[in-house]
């Protein structure tokens, strides 16, 4: 999307939409041009329509030739925090994508860099949607040029699109279907990010059963599509402040392999790579927004298929740690994928890792679409990303790690089993990833919830939602 800043009053523009951010104090004051420009009219349809500017709220009237706007959206700023900017940008966004408005001017009253940012994300993720399979009317065409008016910080509008055309990028690669997002496509993608201060490096299946990676083999191996282990790595221009590795699970479709999901489980499961789909738009983002630490992107991209030469029950992969996994359910394969990447990364001279993954549907029974689930023993960590995540209007929930918990993963042939039971599923699967992670401090986000959203949530559409982009945008280019 193209942005521009202008500083014409908000009865001047002339774009096919208008939007207004108002809170309930600031709403007659800052609509009385638009007020006398419809002879009065505006104030007592808000007043009729029972407008109260609760974040995220809106009414829309057509301009009647009134104004220069084609059409007028009035957006709720609610108390005007970060949640209530994302929403109201948001729905703004939203509304240009309902109407097919191609132009758009946004006035939120005088922003920071800060809230800048935020609103730019805010509209952006709003006007989001994915109709590139779409042949009929219901494709609409959304915004493509915003014009911000009302004061807006012109640094908080490109960080607001790098971060945006990360997100957006996560979102287009889950939504894409897994016919046309498999392992070797997924790390076209990543190499495709490449720039001098970004290289990408792809293992395919010979290199990665060299190198002994009996996790990401043993999930990959009823697929025709053959497994690629992808590692972006962004090097910045001085010394590095910090280092860290994003891992991300890429199973481009979850069919659950012999412990096969049942049809309505499996309708959505191009959406298991939504953790490496994180990784590769924050990698993009980061390569744009340009930090000074040392930021790599670990991806392990697999299909978890049936054939006759699928892993079995019973069976037990060898591990790249050296460890034995003993095999209890195939569908419990992104924690074996990712074990390989964790052992990985921990070798990379990382301070932190932080892996991201649509782990568990137990993290769904427990929080719901709207909370991450976060696994983490390091306080410091905990706190710098839930405030990461509160500055992006994203929601985490810290979880317990016990590491008596670990009974339940014991194994009677190998090392180490990989289901514990049905009780405490988002924490046992944590555990044995804990297992594979040593020489740094270590987050484990399960986004099985907000990642993908099956009948969309305010300004965002259904599917997949960029989850944890802007947070970790935030965390690691601050
Ligand atoms: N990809 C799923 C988890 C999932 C479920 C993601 C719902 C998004 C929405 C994962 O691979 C899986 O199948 N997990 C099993 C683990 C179980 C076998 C221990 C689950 O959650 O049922
Ligand atoms: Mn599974
Ligand atoms: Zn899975």
């Amino acid at each position: 999307m193209n942005i521009d800043i202008a500083s014409q009053s908000h009865a001047d523009s002339a774009a096919e939409l208008l939007a207004v951010a108002v809170t309930e104090d600031n709403m007659a004051q800052r609509l009385a041009d638009l007020n006398a420009a419809f002879d009065g009219a505006l104030l007592s349809a808000l007043e009729n329509d029972e407008f109260k500017a609760k974040a995220g709220s809106s009414a829309s009237y057509p301009g009647f030739g009134k104004i220069a706007a084609g059409r007028l959206l009035i957006v709720g700023l609610g108390d005007g925090g970060t949640t209530a900017i994302q929403q109201a940008a948001g729905a703004a966004g939203k509304a240009a994508r309902a109407t097919g408005a191609t132009t758009v001017a946004l006035d939120m009253g005088g922003m920071n860099a800060d809230q800048t940012q935020t609103a730019v994300e805010g509209f952006t993720a709003g006007n989001y949607k994915f109709d590139k399979y779409k042949t009929g009317k219901d494709k609409k065409a959304g915004a493509s040029h915003l014009t911000l008016i009302g004061g807006v910080d012109e640094a908080g509008v490109s960080r607001g699109q790098a971060v945006s055309g990360g997100q957006s990028l996560a979102r287009d690669l889950v939504n894409e279907p897994a016919d046309a997002i498999y392992p070797q496509s997924l790390a076209d993608v990543a190499l495709g990010l490449a720039s001098d201060q970004l290289t990408v490096d792809v293992w395919d299946d010979a290199k990665i059963e060299a190198e002994g990676m009996g996790g990401i083999m043993g999930v990959g191996r009823g697929s025709v599509r053959k497994p690629r282990f992808i590692h972006m790595k962004y090097t910045p221009k001085g010394t590095p402040t910090r280092k860290i590795a994003l891992v991300g699970k890429g199973v481009t479709f979850d069919a659950g392999g012999y412990s096969m999901k049942p049809s309505s489980g499996m309708q959505t499961m191009r959406c298991d790579m939504a953790g490496s789909a994180a990784v590769i738009g924050a990698m993009q983002a980061i390569r744009d927004l340009a930090p000074d630490a040392e930021v790599h992107g670990i991806v392990g991209a697999v299909e978890n298929l049936v054939s006759g030469n699928a892993y079995k029950l019973g069976d037990i992969l060898d591990m790249y740690s050296g460890k034995r996994v003993e095999i209890h359910n195939t569908d419990a394969e992104g924690r074996l994928v990712l074990a390989d990447c964790l052992h990985y990364a921990s070798h990379l001279g990382v301070d932190t890792i932080v892996d991201l993954a649509t782990l568990t549907g137990a993290a769904v029974v427990a929080l719901g679409d709207q909370y991450v689930a976060m696994f983490t023993k390091d306080d410091a960590l905990r706190d710098a990303l839930n405030s990461s995540a509160a500055d992006a209007g994203e929601r985490v929930w810290h979880m317990p790690l016990p590491d008596d918990y670990k009974a339940m993963l014991k194994a009677e042939w190998g090392d180490i089993k990989n289901v514990g039971g049905r009780a405490a599923g988002s924490i046992t699967a944590a555990l044995f990833l804990s297992e594979f992670v040593s020489n740094a401090s270590w987050a484990h986000l399960d986004i099985a919830g907000p990642a993908f959203l099956d009948s969309g949530f305010k300004h965002m559409a259904p599917g997949g939602t960029g989850s944890m982009v802007p947070t970790l945008a935030r965390w690691i280019a601050g």
